[in-house]
């Protein structure tokens, strides 16, 4: 049930038949905030136009009425024009009652949304900005699917263009023809070694660059060498990229590789010059001209017929929204492209595409490790193996050192669980300083802190001899009931995720469950508890904190122990 919703109509029903009929963007209902008493608060101060008196009276008159017609609501006060309703524990019990399986999945929107997020370069391993992003386009994949949409996760893949040639050329002249078979090398790895034997061979030798761009041309020509090399090349890059993505545990519905569509895009770069929207220079280039709306003029095709980076994502956003039936795309790009795609909206809307609408840029920040830490082997970008190895390692180091001995997949989990939680906690949009060892603590906002939670719980819970399934209290203790409220409220919290596709919502909302919960835990007895009902009521809403930890955990991508 949607509390807040219900608490509108209520609310929106008083109203009117105490001063008439208003605009429904009068009636504001919002969660009371936690300094004050009450569940939900009407702000009075939009309504003062109709009810002609004092922010007080006004809030007092609806307060009575709201009271006097609503068995479910138990009282009210008024705080500088704020009406501050409670609901009775009453309801609350009913609505605790109600938390089963599907608790938390919102009803069908019949919308489909597509997510685009990794979106990596063949020619080098997954870093660190990587995992923010797999991070939260899962997370935020998951979210949206929870809100009821049918949600399609795709990831695009630049396999094509001179970067790769770059690692090509490079292992062709120095590769000696090694192989991740021959050199035990992680194929992504590998190619990602002759990216950088690109760039320091460079300096000795200028005439590389022409020759990649010589490479990037047969290639499009359709030469069967370079062609081969290339296939045989991102090969090696996607065993690699598997392998980090089945650890990160993030997958994929949908692949698009650069290779199939950038010819699409070649297509529309036609029919933009055939309505006007595009113009070709002497050079043969074409371009569009984008000044009129403050942005500059944007190459879409080279002189030479080679397609850019922007070719390849208009065709592939016009395959997607005519194939898919796409209600919104959202891509989960880094803040540094903000511009291109802010150009690719304009470009497919002066083409006619009115989808363009529904095209929503996700732009994240930067995410940085502090000095010293974790140093790639490349030496410049951190590694997201070596990230992900690391904090396994970590996990592990500190379960010796605690005398826990819960074993490898654990330890995984813990590791994995610091990394996400940390990352994801922070809203998508901040630049972010990812620290490994405070990622890990168990005392602070952290992913273990929530999962050892999760365990403690889960232990109590197996321990108990009786059915605690059923039964009734009368009467809740304050902390019961805030731990009931905190339950009732997460569809509300995943529905706002969903909204303003942030995960950091979620995060925020399990540790003030975890935290929230370990206080009561830590004042009250539940398995020594001697009155029964009681007892069984505790045990009971042990239960539900932790089928909502794992659930909301579980919209982070992050999975929580049984045992810790
Ligand atoms: N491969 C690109 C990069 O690494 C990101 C692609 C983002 N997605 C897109 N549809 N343009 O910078």
């Amino acid at each position: 049930m949607n509390i807040e919703k219900k608490l509108w109509e209520a609310a929106f029903k008083a109203v009117g038949e105490l001063y008439g009929d208003v605009p429904k963007e009068l009636v504001q209902v919002q969660k009371t905030r936690k300094e004050f008493t009450g569940d939900y608060t009407l702000v009075v101060f939009p309504l003062l136009k109709v009810s002609g008196q004092s922010p007080d009276q006004t809030a007092q008159q609806i307060g009575d009425f709201l009271v006097a017609g609503n068995a479910d609501i138990d009282s009210y006060n008024v705080i500088k024009g704020f009406l501050n309703i409670s609901l009775k524990p009453a309801f609350w019990a009913d609505r605790f009652a109600e938390i089963g399986a599907d608790f938390g999945v919102l009803p069908p929107t019949g919308r489909t949304v597509m997510v685009e997020y990794s979106s990596p370069n063949t020619n080098k391993p997954l870093h660190l900005g990587h995992v923010r992003n797999n991070l939260l386009g899962y997370s935020v994949a998951e979210i949206l699917k929870a809100c009821g949409n049918t949600v399609l996760k795709a990831n695009l893949v630049n396999d094509r263009g001179i970067h790769i040639c770059k690692s090509m050329l490079a292992w062709q002249l120095f590769g000696g023809g090694e192989t991740p078979q021959s050199s035990g090398m992680k194929g992504d790895h590998l190619v990602g070694k002759y990216y950088v034997r690109y760039n320091a061979e460079l300096k000795n030798d200028p005439t590389l660059e022409t020759r990649a761009q010589e490479m990037l041309r047969k290639w499009e020509a359709g030469d069967k060498e370079v062609y081969k090399l290339w296939e045989t090349m991102n090969g090696w890059v996607y065993d690699g990229f598997d392998t980090t993505y089945k650890r990160l545990g993030v997958d994929f519905d949908r692949m698009y590789y650069e290779s199939q569509t950038y010819l699409a895009g070649k297509t529309l770069v036609e029919e933009g010059l055939k309505k006007g929207v595009f113009y070709r220079r002497d050079d043969g280039s074409v371009w569009v001209d984008l000044t009129a709306d403050g942005l500059d003029e944007k190459l879409l095709l080279r002189g030479d017929g080679t397609s850019v980076y922007m070719t390849q994502d208009l065709g592939t956003a016009l395959e997607r929204f005519t194939k898919e039936h796409l209600d919104e795309l959202v891509y989960v790009v880094g803040n540094e492209q903000n511009y291109h795609f802010q150009v690719l909206k304009l470009v497919l809307k002066k083409l006619g595409y009115d989808w363009s609408d529904a095209i929503y840029h996700l732009s994240y920040g930067m995410v940085e490790l502090p000095e010293g830490k974790m140093k790639s082997r490349e030496g410049t970008v951190v590694d997201a193996d070596d990230l992900i190895e690391g904090m396994v390692d970590e996990a592990r180091e500190m379960s010796v050192q605690l005398g826990k001995s819960e074993g490898e997949d654990v330890s995984e989990m813990v590791g994995l669980g610091a990394l996400k939680y940390f990352i994801l906690k922070v809203d998508p949009r901040k630049t972010m300083l990812f620290d490994p060892r405070e990622s890990i603590d168990f005392n602070g906002n952290t992913g273990p802190f929530i999962q050892y939670t999760h365990a403690r719980i889960r232990s109590v819970l197996r321990k108990a001899s009786s059915d605690y399934s059923a039964g009734a209290v009368d009467v809740y203790l304050p902390e019961e009931l805030e731990l009931v409220k905190m339950l009732c409220d997460y569809p509300a919290v995943v529905a706002q995720a969903g909204r303003e596709f942030s995960p950091a919502v979620v995060a925020a909302y399990v540790y003030d469950l975890a935290k929230t919960y370990n206080g009561f835990y830590h004042d009250h007895s539940i398995l020594k508890e001697p009155d029964e009902a009681t007892r069984n009521f505790r045990l009971r809403l042990s239960q539900r904190v932790a089928f909502v930890i794992k659930r909301g955990m579980a919209l982070l991508g992050i999975a929580v122990p049984e045992r810790m």
